[in-house]
């Protein structure tokens, strides 16, 4: 692999395409490359190109560093892995393995957290990224990085007292949803994160309840409503006599599977509330339901209602119920343009109805200027759907 693109030169070839405009980048290549040889200008574009997707996705810390298309992908963002790096540095980790390191977002969180890290990356040229992103953010002297298989590391020849695992759960751009076909694979990483005092793992938020061994901490994390992942804290570092969590961010709240209540069924009534998913994806539903006075609308539909008017929250998206009806397309169509309704969110859980064609067919009449939401969903095998509108 050519360096050059690491160089102040390369660097300053990048910052002439960033932030990356299609429109503009044909002239740009033109004019760069009557100063430097083709192949540096387009490694460059595709930098820019990268780095204009990841401040998108991680925000301004992206704006230097260096991406390859898979690593950023697989990046952890930010403010997770700055959580994950200060659960660490609470529970007293002082120097920690991170082994599967991609481009080195969590030993970015973990040396700013003030931790040593000692970063594994199976693949050389991934490990060369990373590098480079210690070294431009000044992180080089807390962070060392080695090209290794996780099969061949031992945590105790290089004095950890934590390990983090994030294994590689896509392969030619599809989820693995078998962990014993990640990479390394869930034993391989659950012994290695065992191998010292405290421990996590990233997993696929989809994990199997079943799967963390006892004593573990699973906890879901959500960033601005999108479920992100869920990680199994291990030895001192899981939270005694929880199970599960779920972390919602930027809020900051962390529900328990300590305070969680049995939730029941009830009648729709007049408000509707669709939980975070990381809470849907912990389990911890009923939690949500308890705070507000609410039921589940079906025992396996994870939509809850209430007729106490909910407080603005974190948890919940809220909403009014101006109607729930069995699912028909022209009783729909009739209510919606009675209710004034021109712009239409859908939403569905447990139901087969295809959202963009029910869309298209309600033929929502452009002048209406009410905003409403369409809950497509079951109780029990019977397809209902409830208007709605969203509470501020
Ligand atoms: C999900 S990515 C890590 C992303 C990283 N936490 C971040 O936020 O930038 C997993 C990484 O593990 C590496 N990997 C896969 N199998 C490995 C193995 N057996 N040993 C070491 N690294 C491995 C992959 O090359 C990939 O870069």
């Amino acid at each position: 692999m050519s360096t050059e693109i690491f160089s102040p030169q390369g660097q300053e070839l990048i910052a002439q395409f960033f932030p990356y405009e299609a429109s503009m980048a044909m002239a740009r290549s033109q004019k760069a490359r009557r100063d430097h040889p083709a192949e540096l200008v387009a490694q460059a574009m595709t930098q820019a190109k990268l780095r204009t997707r990841a401040v998108q996705r991680l925000g301004p810390i992206a704006e230097k560093l260096m991406f390859t298309a898979e690593g950023l992908e697989q990046a952890t963002r930010p403010d997770v892995a700055a959580l994950r790096a200060r659960h660490f540095a609470d529970h007293g980790a002082t120097r920690i393995a991170d082994i599967g390191c991609g481009l080195g977002f969590d030993s970015i969180a973990f040396a700013q957290a003030g931790l040593q890290v000692i970063a594994i990356e199976a693949d050389p040229i991934t490990a060369e990224y990373a590098k480079i992103n210690a070294q431009v953010l000044e992180l080089d002297h807390l962070i060392t990085i080695m090209v290794m298989d996780a099969h061949e590391f031992v945590p105790a020849d290089f004095d950890c007292d934590a390990v983090f695992v994030d294994p590689a759960r896509r392969s030619a751009g599809k989820r693995i949803k078998d962990p014993s076909k990640w990479s390394p694979s869930w034993s391989t990483a659950l012994a290695l994160a065992q191998a010292t005092p405290m421990g996590c793992l990233k997993v696929a938020p989809g994990i199997d309840h079943e799967l963390p061994p006892a004593g573990s901490t699973t906890q879901w994390v959500s960033h601005s409503s999108d479920l992100v992942e869920a990680c199994v804290w291990l030895g001192t570092a899981a939270t005694a006599a929880i199970a599960r969590q779920a972390t919602i961010l930027p809020a900051g709240i962390t529900l328990s599977s300590a305070n969680l209540q049995p939730v029941a069924a009830r009648a729709i009534s007049t408000y509707l509330l669709e939980p975070d998913d990381a809470v849907i994806r912990s389990g911890l539903v009923g939690i949500v339901a308890d705070q507000t006075h609410a039921g589940l609308i079906d025992p396996a539909i994870a939509y809850l209602t209430t007729d106490q008017r909910p407080p603005a929250s974190a948890l919940y998206a809220a909403f009014e119920v101006l109607e729930a009806m069995p699912f028909s397309l022209k009783g729909l169509r009739q209510r919606v343009r009675e209710l004034g309704i021109g712009q239409l969110e859908i939403k569905k859980r447990g139901s087969a109805v295809d959202p963009e064609k029910l869309r298209t067919d309600l033929k929502l009449e452009k002048s209406n200027k009410a905003a409403g939401v369409i809950v497509l969903t079951r109780i029990g095998l019977d397809p209902i759907a409830i208007i709605a509108k969203r509470l501020a």
